[in-house]
């Protein structure tokens, strides 16, 4: 085996290892992880699959993690999809059909299933049956498929987008949230450990001041640090190490990015800091409405940059001096 191949593998092990497996090396999300210990114990002393789980939240918070660990802590196999991918009813009752007992189903973006392929999921999902029509017409038959008993696990980043018949299938319902900064700076000093990458608590500050209470983003920050340590440095994280590769990245000390800027600074400049409907910020930001609202919106609005009013959105007093003082700081990042 080359040196390449045996790097890309030992790359691909370790990404892996960063996701936990089990309910105690998760960190954060005390609540949820509260609630799924109790549902996981006990559908095991009652030797029935846990009840179908609906976890919602903005990207990179875990839900992929949480399907993944309920599967690892009931012993189970996990199988994963995605709404989209479900293209018609035929697809979802192949899936379901081949289920065994217990396995845990994922589906991501469950919210962007077809309605059809939704109406298959209900009894699925209720009874563990498959309502078939076999033939069209008059001669039309419709049976009943039985299915294993399984755990369905859906993931969508906003629980208004789904409809209330699937919605109210769901058992256990988890919206995760940002992430804590202390919770932060312990994932990413988890994620050091597994890379073998020392990194000190005042250096896992500095990386998760910047990861927008987001795990995923801690974790390729932690990323891009270690490559130019390793690039630049013979592998060691040091100050002058963060400071370039942030500097490298265009990423600021509360995390925004270059997009994050751009929003900011035409609502403070072309728009006198609002109110701004939402499809101006789209066009600001070359995005569609569902990325701008799950994926900008929601840290900007956390972090208390941007205020949404019934009249549109609002710069914050926060967000101008931060502004100000990245426009006269040292590094001047943007225009
Ligand atoms: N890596 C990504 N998310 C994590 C979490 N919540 N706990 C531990 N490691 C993680």
């Amino acid at each position: 085996m080359t040196q390449m191949v045996k790097q890309i593998i030992a790359t691909a092990l370790e990404d892996q290892q960063l996701r936990p497996q089990t309910l105690d090396e998760y960190i954060g999300q005390v609540e949820v992880k509260e609630a799924l210990r109790i549902a996981i114990e006990a559908a095991k002393i009652r030797s029935l699959p846990i009840d179908h789980i609906l976890v919602y939240g903005p990207p990179g918070m875990g839900k992929t993690t949480i399907a993944a660990m309920v599967a690892h802590e009931m012993g189970s196999k996990l199988w994963r999809t995605t709404g989209p991918a479900i293209t018609s009813p035929r697809d979802l009752a192949t899936i379901v059909a081949s289920l065994q007992k217990g396995d845990v189903l994922f589906i991501d973006e469950i919210h962007r299933l077809s309605r059809a392929a939704e109406e298959t999921l209900y009894p699925a999902m209720e009874d563990f049956r498959l309502h078939i029509t076999l033939g069209k017409g008059l001669t039309a038959k419709a049976i009943e498929v039985p299915l294993a008993p399984f755990t369905l696990v859906g993931a969508t980043t906003r629980a208004g987008m789904l409809t209330s018949p699937l919605r109210d299938r769901f058992g256990l319902v988890f919206r995760l949230g940002f992430y804590a900064l202390p919770e932060i700076v312990q994932i990413i000093r988890r994620a050091s450990r597994i890379y073998g990458t020392a990194v000190d608590g005042n250096q896992a500050e500095t990386i998760a001041q910047r990861a927008r209470g987001t795990p995923r983003i801690a974790n390729r920050l932690l990323k891009r640090v270690i490559d130019y340590a390793v690039a630049r440095n013979d592998g060691q994280v040091a100050e002058w190490v963060l400071e370039e590769t942030f500097h490298l990245m265009k990423i600021d000390e509360l995390g925004l990015d270059e997009m994050d800027r751009q929003l900011l600074v035409a609502l403070a400049r072309k728009y006198g800091g609002g109110p701004l409907g939402i499809e101006t910020m789209c066009a600001i930001l070359g995005e569609d409405r569902d990325t701008v609202e799950d994926v900008y919106e929601p840290y900007l609005i956390q972090s208390g940059l941007l205020e949404r009013t019934a009249r549109g959105r609002m710069l914050t007093e926060k967000a101008k001096r931060h502004l100000r003082l990245e426009t006269q700081g040292t590094h001047a990042l943007f225009p």
